[in-house]
């Protein structure tokens, strides 16, 4: 199918359409019908407003990084990650989640015995390992996301702890695996994974139920999902149905060989054994810029450059910019919005001396004397890219 061609049938699927047709409906019948879209494509999804599609199969959609302007991202430009198909429509009154394994007392809750318990609040900014994997050198395999598979927002429900008090843990209980109401597809390994007692047990993991104050949409995991703050997207288990309490990881497809890193740093293009890997855990300091776009032409005269910058469980400490290709550093400015895993949105005032090609560059530092390197540690599922951001603009 020509590129014109492909960007019309894109057209022609309305978003009347995408709200009325289930959505493991809609990606069957896109799979079948649409070869892949360019990489930069942006299709009409219902409540999603101008995300990039990455995939079509399981909706997979991308936030473009102009949009990482506000210190909380609404909803609708929130990126989206799935594995499989989401469920179909879920019931909030007959949901139900089960917290059993290592526990004394197993559990069966449902929204409203939820609601019952202390509500908690945390901003996070989630990011998808995967994030940046569009970037490497080698190309590695998986969904090519650029740099927008990263947003925030404030997420409250309740905390994972007070259920897994509630329930009494054994001393036997280890690790906590949670187990979503995704449609798997035929052979597919399910999206199940564990994460350690200690994390589950952090004051600020939650059961989620909101995002910026509004339930859960589907797209991200109504009617409860796990909020694992700081860590790779992929802890944080959307349409949550299941927590189990065991006494060692999880095993199965997605903790081992999925969301894995090498041991030991690797030759780009080398393979890695299994046993030479660890899970994934905390995200790696990292900062975006969000304008000027790269490859745009700007006008002589004052310029703000801006954009957003994270790390982890740890805190941004700085953001220093270079605007002559790396040879030297200047602070931005942190604007005041802030909470401990929410990402920190920044600014730098910037008046080019000359017209002529710029490279502009971002360098995050954060409270644990990481920082942001030149180059990301390649690896072979091209997880935790967070090299030096950078923009090319023509100054006219
Ligand atoms: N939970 C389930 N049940 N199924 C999934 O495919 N994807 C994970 C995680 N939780 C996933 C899931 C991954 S890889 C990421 S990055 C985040 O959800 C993305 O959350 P979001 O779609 O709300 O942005």
């Amino acid at each position: 199918m020509a590129a014109n061609s492909r960007r019309d049938f894109l057209q022609q699927i309305s978003a009347a359409a995408l709200i009325t047709a289930t959505p493991a409906a809609i990606s069957r019948a896109l799979a079948s019908a649409v070869p892949l879209v360019p990489q930069t494509q942006s299709v009409p999804v219902s409540g999603e407003d101008g995300l990039l599609l990455r995939s079509f199969r399981f909706v997979d959609l991308e936030t473009p990084v102009e949009y990482f302007n506000t210190w909380l991202t609404p909803v609708s430009h929130f990126f989206v990650r799935n594995h499989m198909f989401e469920p179909i429509e879920l019931d909030a009154h007959q949901w139900r989640l089960s917290i059993g394994g290592e526990v004394e007392k197993p559990l069966t809750l449902s929204l409203s015995d939820l609601s019952k318990f202390e509500a908690h609040a945390v901003v996070n900014t989630l990011e998808c390992a995967g994030n940046g994997r569009g970037l490497f050198r080698p190309q590695v395999p998986g969904i090519q996301w650029g740099k927008g598979a990263v947003s925030t927002a404030r997420f409250s429900g309740i905390r994972l702890r007070d259920l897994l008090q509630r329930a009494g843990v054994k001393p036997t209980g280890k690790h906590v695996m949670f187990r979503g109401l995704d449609e798997v597809p035929g052979k597919v390994p399910p999206f199940i994974r564990s994460i350690p007692i200690e994390k589950a047990l952090d004051a600020d993991s939650l059961v989620a139920t909101h995002m910026n104050g509004s339930p859960l949409t589907k797209h991200h995991g109504f009617p409860a999902r796990a909020l694992v703050p700081g860590w790779v997207g992929a802890a944080s288990c959307k349409w949550l149905a299941e927590i189990k309490v065991l006494e060692s990881e999880f095993v199965g497809n997605f903790m081992n060989p999925g969301y894995r890193f090498p041991n030991h740093p690797v030759q780009a293009g080398e393979a890695v054994k299994p046993e030479d890997t660890h899970p994934l855990t905390a995200l790696n300091v990292k900062s975006v810029i969000s304008g000027p776009a790269d490859s745009s032409n700007v006008k002589a005269g004052k310029l703000i450059v801006h954009g957003a910058a994270w790390a982890g469980e740890a805190d941004i400490t700085k953001v220093e910019i270079s605007s002559d290709g790396g040879s030297s550093w200047n602070a931005a400015k942190l604007t005041h919005e802030q909470d401990h895993y929410g990402w920190r949105l920044w600014t730098y005032d910037w008046t080019p001396r000359k017209a002529g090609d710029y490279t502009i560059m971002s360098r995050a530092t954060d409270t644990q004397g990481r920082v942001q390197p030149a180059a990301a540690e390649w690896n072979p599922s091209g997880y935790l890219n967070n090299a030096i951001d950078q923009v090319k603009i023509h100054v006219a």
